[in-house]
């Protein structure tokens, strides 16, 4: 563990037994994630290119004997507990009895006891706590995080031993079902299946991943994360409309998903649909050209031939897909222009972060030029720290 996670952890202990007076039997976490490539193309069963990074979520835990779960966090006063058994008639329906947060834990716990057939009755309650280094609202996945941290703690608990995939669904299940976010499975996956130094080549039809070299520091590089501080929700507004438009397309070309649509079938589609769906689409099939293009690149000639594919990628999210706001914009520019290698917007899109791989010895050049350009823009001051490629959940 890194010193941040042992002190992260540590909240999490301290904020258990100053709220449930009493010890945690142990600690679990997971990390966030950054997506080097292939944005929106999860739910068109596409390919992804994301890593888990070293931010993590960090779960105390305890069991209790009543069958009742009970979360606590750093993010919120409150704390919230329900029997365990009833978890079943809160999700999906009545879901909004539970503040936000909170359904991230429980909906994790409703969909492992669904997923595995566990009865409720025969597991034991919980007590769980929550602390949080993954910045919130920056792209970079902390409900993945939350999730993850949940589901190998509880999995550990009641002795249910579902693989790292069937994990990633149930953490996917409570995205969609116990919040409300129509998401797909790419962050989920990256926070179960993250390794050293390496991004996660998953096939989000097949749910098959291959581990593959980045090889950033062997190359005298960095990937900047630069914050812009504009917040957003996958649960509410443009996310669903995307996906929906990606569905409009898929029906049109009457194939399953976008997945099946390939870079030449773009100009019989025009004449199918209207100027945006063609442009979504066109954003979601070339974006899967992308990341087979870059796993290719990454192979052959290293992390430091793909900046071209990061800045393409960019420009069809920004004018096809229209998920970028002025600030990742900002972002971009500004770490090209003083050198990066590539930069793009990371995540779901409409405020969040941009990634820039960046060599060593510029990234103090980038970090000052993003800075003065969000300046003179008249935007806050963003905020840039540097990531490295790190292991998906355990027990600490
Ligand atoms: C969010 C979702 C993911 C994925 C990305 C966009 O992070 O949770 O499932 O769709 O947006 O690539």
């Amino acid at each position: 563990m890194t010193a941040t996670d042992i002190r992260t952890a540590a909240i999490a202990r301290a904020l258990f037994a100053a709220r449930f007076g009493a010890d945690a039997v142990g600690t679990w976490s997971a990390p966030g994630r950054v997506n080097l490539i292939g944005e929106h193309t999860d739910y068109n069963d596409g390919f992804v290119l994301p890593f888990a990074i070293q931010h993590r979520t960090h779960v105390a835990l305890a069991p209790r004997t009543d069958g009742r779960i009970r979360v606590v966090s750093t993010f919120d006063e409150g704390s919230v507990e329900v029997a365990l058994d009833e978890l079943d008639a809160l999700f999906p329906d009545r879901r909004d009895e539970v503040p936000e947060w909170a359904r991230y834990p429980l909906g994790v716990a409703w969909a492992l006891l669904a997923a595995s057939g566990t009865d409720p009755s025969t597991v034991t309650g919980v007590d769980l706590a929550f602390a949080s280094d993954v910045p919130v609202g920056a792209g970079l996945s902390s409900s993945a995080a939350i999730e993850g941290a949940t589901a190998v703690a509880l999995a550990d608990t009641w002795d249910i031993d579902p693989d790292r995939v069937a994990l990633a669904k149930v953490g996917r299940r409570a995205e969609n079902e116990a919040v409300g976010a129509p998401t797909g499975i790419m962050d989920q996956m990256a926070a179960l299946l993250g390794r050293a130094d390496a991004a996660i080549f998953l096939d989000c039809r097949s749910l098959e991943a291959q581990v593959i070299d980045l090889g950033f520091a062997g190359a005298g590089l960095e990937l900047v994360v630069i914050d812009t501080g504009v917040k957003h929700s996958h649960a509410t507004g443009g996310y669903g409309e995307r996906r929906a438009a990606c569905e409009r397309g898929a029906a049109a070309l009457g194939v399953p998903a976008l997945r099946d649509v390939s870079v030449d079938d773009l100009p019989r589609l025009a004449e199918l649909v209207d100027d945006v769906t063609f442009r979504r689409v066109r954003h979601v099939v070339t974006e899967n050209q992308r990341v087979l293009d870059t796993v290719r690149t990454l192979r052959a000639q290293g992390p430091t031939a793909i900046g071209d594919l990061l800045v393409a990628s960019h420009a069809s999210m920004r004018d096809d897909f229209e998920i970028s706001v002025p600030e990742l914009d900002t972002a971009v520019e500004a770490a090209l222009a003083a050198g990066a290698v590539g930069a793009r917007m990371t995540g779901g899109g409409f405020g969040g972060a941009a990634i820039a791989l960046v060599a060593h010895d510029q990234v103090q050049a980038v970090t000052d030029a993003a800075t003065t350009a969000f300046e003179a823009a008249g935007f806050a001051a963003p905020t840039i720290f540097t990531v490295s490629p790190s292991v998906g959940a355990a027990r600490d």
